[in-house]
């Protein structure tokens, strides 16, 4: 478990005016307690920072405040001449601040190695970024919304996006990197307590951007096999119109399209199946089967009136079996 030291003692101070975070999640004035092995070195070269330039603010405002008072103006006491140059002073303030800003570097380059450089026997996860949701795909195929990694094991994300450029965030364990379209950027980490940690998007996607975040489920041990295991045998164990309602909330449908008749980005799914809908030049058609496999696999192809064609196709990412899941699952969704 890590104890972020060099914070122990601001956190104390913090607790005790009840700005501090009781729990991982908290709303907190500091990041929240750190929950990785890099969120010591991170907090260490940010304590090293925070400590040097309150140490030169209150140096500063102090001699500031004596120096205004003492040497005010008065009368009968005007300034003279005043001396232009002093070589010990000048050494002093340029090797301190050189010392200072060497340190800086140093440190927080030894820490950049190490968040860039994942260990070799990672376990790899890729994340998806999409307006406005995180998938994430493991090594079997399988794809949730949340993070699921086991405790104490190195993990390393790949990440990209469908669309614009996004930014995985995860405070507690003191990563974060770019989701960016069309390339692919890596990060690491390995989380040292079992529990859930919030996932945010860090950079400005779009209208729900602040919607878009989710939870990393660090296992204890031996819990994360058994998890993917049962996971990734959704159709196996569960009916199709269950599998459905799973996939529904883990594969990004639930992002634009409600289940209980308000609209989203997209048309609700309430009442949908086997009725007409109306699609745009006033044409129409039945949402059958067939009709929203197509507005699956090819979203633009019947674009329901009033709605925008930006529903990204999930021809290749949802398998046959798991489209006819979700289909099923529309079906009970009719009244
Ligand atoms: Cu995705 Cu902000």
């Amino acid at each position: 478990m890590t104890r972020v030291r060099t914070l122990g003692f601001l956190n104390g101070v913090l607790d005790r005016i009840g700005l501090g975070a009781a729990g991982p999640n908290d709303p907190s004035f500091w990041l929240p307690r750190g929950a990785s092995t890099s969120a010591e070195g991170v907090d260490r070269v940010f304590a090293l920072i925070y400590g040097i330039s309150l140490f030169f603010f209150l140096l500063i405002v102090a001699i500031l405040v004596v120096f205004v008072i003492r040497y005010r103006r008065r009368v009968g006491r005007e300034a003279g001449d005043t001396p232009s140059h002093n070589t010990p002073l000048e050494l002093t303030w340029t090797i301190i601040p050189l010392a200072l800003v060497i340190v800086i570097f140093w440190q927080g380059f030894k820490g950049f190695l190490d968040l860039v450089t994942p260990p070799a026997n990672a376990y790899e996860i890729l994340v998806n970024g999409q307006k406005w949701k995180w998938t994430f795909t493991y090594p079997n195929g399988y794809v949730d919304d949340r993070l699921h990694v086991p405790v104490d094991t190195p993990i390393r994300v790949v990440l990209t996006s469908e669309d614009v450029i996004h930014s995985f965030y995860v405070p507690a364990f003191r990563v974060k990197k770019d989701a960016v379209p069309g390339r692919y950027t890596k990060a690491w980490f390995q989380a040292t307590t079992p529990g859930e940690y919030d996932l945010f998007c860090a950079e400005y996607c779009g209208t729900s951007h602040s919607d878009m975040h989710t939870t990393v489920v660090v296992h204890p041990p031996g819990e994360f096999e058994k998890w993917l295991d049962g996971a990734a045998n959704l159709l196996a164990t569960l009916s199709p119109a269950e599998a459905g309602a799973k996939l529904y909330s883990s594969r990004g449908c639930a992002q634009c399209h409600s289940v209980d008749g308000r609209p989203g980005t997209g048309p609700t799914f309430k009442g949908l199946f086997g009725h007409d809908v109306v699609l745009e030049a006033g044409k129409r058609a039945i949402a059958d089967e067939n009709y929203l496999r197509e507005s699956i696999v090819d979203p633009g192809a019947k674009v329901v009136a009033g709605f925008q064609p930006v529903m990204p196709t999930y021809q290749g990412r949802l398998k046959d079996r798991e489209i006819t899941a979700i289909v099923e699952y529309l079906k009970t969704l009719e009244k």
